[in-house]
């Protein structure tokens, strides 16, 4: 410990999990995570992670523990990552033990990782001391996972890709607070572990895989900009016309990636043509799909349990999750038992 550190003490976080409805899937740094287009997301209510973080003196590394398993080696290197700017920040050389629960189950195509790292990032600013504005904590926690940028602002978050090798302007902030437009969230979980991890599957696309790519990329451009429009109306036509073309584009370029990143089972066709038809008959709804299996919905109030129940009913759907929009990271109270 170097004899000016500054005061450090346990600090705890909850973060959401959030769901884009314009994707992040191509990096332009894949070191500090900056993305090639700008993305757009809602966060969710009660899905994401807590995240105690408490530094010690006398430990020789970093140590974290997701969900009562010792952190791998390659998310060691993530959590690292955001861990030294953050001492680098507040002139501290001490590591720390973290804790962190998902209340979102793990690689189901709902973004764990996102809600992990904005609750890293912001508890453990807290617990080494310092007072980070928005922005920047909404940085630290993309250097750890690109997503995770959009999960520190909450309710309809919008991450600007930036121009700067620094990735200084690269950060996420609030379009809209959660009760703007208060939909219904819906989450069809299908499928067990996805195979390829987001990190994985933007990189082999980006290294000339996907003979969309580029076609994608300049096509997130426009969406986020017609996604803006229909969030500005509360037009869920429009909404469904950019939400779900933006989803079927990024898993047709997936697709034609050489090898194949195939994300969806059966059941996730099964959700999208289930959902359509809804809409045919009247139901204010879209979905999502993330790099997994799962589908999510986004739906009136309204018309919530029509479809949570025709969800239900689909083969393959292991359970339906619902939930709504919420508000972004905050501190919570850290319990001595925690760590
Ligand atoms: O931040 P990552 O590495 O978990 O990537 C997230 C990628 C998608 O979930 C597929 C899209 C997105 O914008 O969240």
């Amino acid at each position: 410990m170097s004899p000016s550190e500054p005061s450090l003490r346990r600090a705890a976080a909850f973060a959401p999990s959030n769901i884009a409805l314009t994707k992040y899937w191509g990096k332009r740094d894949a070191r500090i995570n900056l993305p090639l287009a700008s993305s757009i997301s809602v966060a969710l209510a009660d899905l994401g992670s807590y995240t105690v973080v408490q530094p010690q003196p006398d430990l020789p590394e970093d140590v974290m523990v997701v969900d009562d398993q010792e952190l791998d080696p390659a998310g060691m290197v993530k959590v690292r990552r955001v861990l030294d700017q953050i001492r680098e920040l507040s002139g501290s050389s001490v590591y720390a033990g973290l804790r962190s629960v998902n209340t979102v189950p793990a690689a189901r195509g709902l973004a764990s990782s996102a809600s992990a790292f904005a609750a890293l990032a912001m508890a453990a600013a807290q617990a080494y001391g310092l007072a980070l504005d928005g922005p920047l904590l909404s940085r630290l926690a993309r250097s750890g996972s690109g997503s995770a940028s959009r999960s520190v602002p909450g309710g309809f978050a919008i991450w600007h890709a930036g121009h700067r090798a620094d990735g200084a302007d690269s950060f996420a902030e609030q379009l809209y607070a959660p009760d703007y437009w208060p939909l219904k969230v819906l989450v069809a979980r299908i499928g067990g572990r996805k195979k390829i991890s987001s990190t994985e599957g933007m990189r082999l696309q980006g290294g000339g895989g996907s003979p969309y790519q580029a076609a994608w990329i300049e096509q997130c451009q426009r969406d986020v900009e017609s996604c803006k429009e229909a969030l500005s109306l509360k037009s869920m036509r429009r909404l469904a016309e950019v939400v779900e073309g933006n989803a079927l584009a990024m898993h047709a370029s997936m697709i034609a990636n050489r090898p194949p990143l195939i994300y969806w089972q059966p059941a996730t066709l099964a959700v999208i043509e289930a959902v359509q038809q809804l809409r045919a008959d009247g139901c204010e709804c879209c979905f999502t799909i993330d790099a997994g299996a799962s589908v999510v919905v986004l739906v009136e109030p309204q018309d919530a349990r029509i479809v949570a129940e025709t969800l239900a009913q689909i083969e393959g759907v292991e359970e339906v999750l619902q939930t709504h929009i919420g508000p972004g990271a905050r501190i919570v109270e850290s319990r001595e038992e925690d760590l």
